[in-house]
């Protein structure tokens, strides 16, 4: 028998119109390799009248979005809308309590509200997909369920936003200021209109706290994860790593250590022939080390309509199937609250400030860096203007040998103290094999 699934659709944007237009164009399809009808009972957005890539008045309009929980017939809900809170969270927690299945591209609301979804939907036994929300067209979520299952993951290392990467890849490869590049993203509509969230790095912690989630069986948390963005990576900083043979790339790391499971979001030298190094313009990638499956690699297109709008049909898919899955593989009892760890690993770091050009300032350094228990691998000192060298200040990059990351953080705390640094120094850690 054909089962069909009756679905309500709030947000008509960019992935919204994209899913839309898919269940037009795949019916036959979608029933002759699953036997399933979608059939779109509801739609909502903001404006009724604005100009969308599909024809609006062939559905039932909302105006209310909330109506369409009410609404009796339709069975499964689909948010499109965005946001942490708000008519996300409230559409979410409706729909699950009225025993509708929900299914979400918003990694800001599971990450924030992942418990208490996760204790809905076991209690009302709805379908709750997620797939859209990290990596856009990546079939991570659904790898991680469902095929890497009896596996002990050590390790996952990411590249899970695709703004942050366009504008890195475009800096280095085009010799592009970040505010070129940042323009750049968004005239090609990769980035908001507000892309805080995508350089503060809080968009890929999102996103790796909901992976976290299913791998370390850890309720979803942002907190614990130490975050830094790529608002003060410079032109320079691309063209001293190159030297060095590196690419800067923003990566997302979670690793099982002795203290437990250590999760950090921030840019990294990555050696430019790795899979991660070589990852380029708006693209993907997640590496996933398992104990028994060894190194697997997944990477595509993080965004956009067509790589997204394909992933929230997967879950339609699930759902209308009967997948009958935990929302993070385990049930919400047995998931631990996610704690803030520090790595005991010790890491080779990039260092780049700006050195008072006087005498006695590189012997002042070198002092510093002793009494810090640093060593240097390279260093190099340029005799060459910079826009941040008002004072007569110059560049210096060093690759430090590995160090453990409170030992290179507190350096940064003696430099940016120092009147031979100009300003707060650029640190960032080498990736061993990415
Ligand atoms: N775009 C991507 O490539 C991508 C990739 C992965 C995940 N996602 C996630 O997918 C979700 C949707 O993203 P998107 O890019 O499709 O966003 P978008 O193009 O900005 O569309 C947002 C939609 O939500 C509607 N909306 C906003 N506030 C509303 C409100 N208060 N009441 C009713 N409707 C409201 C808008 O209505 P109007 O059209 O009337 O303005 C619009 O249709 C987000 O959670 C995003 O993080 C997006």
């Amino acid at each position: 028998m054909t089962k069909e699934l009756n679905i309500g659709i709030v947000g008509l944007g960019t992935v919204g119109s994209g899913v839309i237009k898919s269940i037009e164009k795949n019916r036959s399809y979608f029933k002759n390799n699953y036997n399933v009808e979608f059939n779109i009972l509801g739609i909502s957005a903001n404006s009724k009248n604005k100009e969308r890539s599909f024809n609006v008045s062939n559905y039932k309009w909302f105006d209310n979005p909330l109506d369409i929980i009410s609404e009796n017939n339709i069975d499964t809900v689909i948010e499109l809308i965005g946001g942490e809170d708000g008519l996300a969270y409230d559409l979410a927690i409706n729909s699950l309590k009225n025993d509708k299945n929900f299914i979400t591209a918003n990694k800001a609301l599971i990450s924030k509200h992942g418990e208490e979804l996760s204790i809905l939907t076991e209690k009302h036994k709805n379908f709750f997909g997620f797939e859209a929300s990290v990596a856009g067209g990546i079939p991570i979520i659904k790898t991680l369920k469902e095929s890497l299952i009896l596996n002990e993951i050590r390790k996952i290392y990411a590249i899970l936003n695709g703004t942050s990467n366009y504008i890195l890849s475009n800096m280095g490869k085009l010799n592009i200021s970040f505010d070129v590049a940042l323009k750049d993203a968004q005239d090609k509509g990769y980035a908001e209109s507000d892309p805080t969230l995508d350089i503060n790095g809080e968009d890929s912690a999102h996103k790796l706290s909901i992976l976290n989630s299913i791998i370390f069986s850890e309720i979803p948390s942002f907190k614990s994860i130490h975050i830094r963005g790529i608002e003060n990576i410079d032109l320079i900083d691309h063209h001293y790593s190159s030297e060095f043979g590196y690419n800067i790339r923003l990566i997302a790391l979670s690793q099982i250590t002795d203290n437990g499971v250590y999760k950090e979001v921030t840019p990294m030298l990555v050696d430019k022939d790795s899979s991660l190094g070589r990852v380029d313009e708006a693209n993907n990638i997640i590496k996933i080390i398992g104990q028994e499956s060894g190194d697997v690699v997944l990477e595509g297109q993080g965004a956009g309509e067509g790589p997204t709008s394909s992933s929230v049909i997967s879950d339609l898919i699930d759902c209308a199937t009967g997948s009958k899955l935990y929302l993070f593989s385990k049930s919400h009892s047995e998931l631990s609250n996610s704690t803030d760890k520090i790595s005991s690993e010790e890491r080779a770091y990039y260092l780049r400030f700006f050195l008072k050009d006087q005498k006695g300032s590189m012997s002042n350094l070198t002092k510093l860096l002793s009494d810090s228990n640093i060593s240097l691998d390279k260093i190099i000192q340029k005799d060459e203007n910079n826009n941040n060298n008002k004072d007569n200040f110059k560049p210096v990059i060093m690759i430090t040998y590995p160090v453990k990351k409170d030992e290179i953080d507190s350096l940064i705390d003696i430099l940016s103290s120092s009147d031979i640094v100009s300003s707060v120094p650029l640190h960032m850690p080498i990736l061993v094999k990415g």
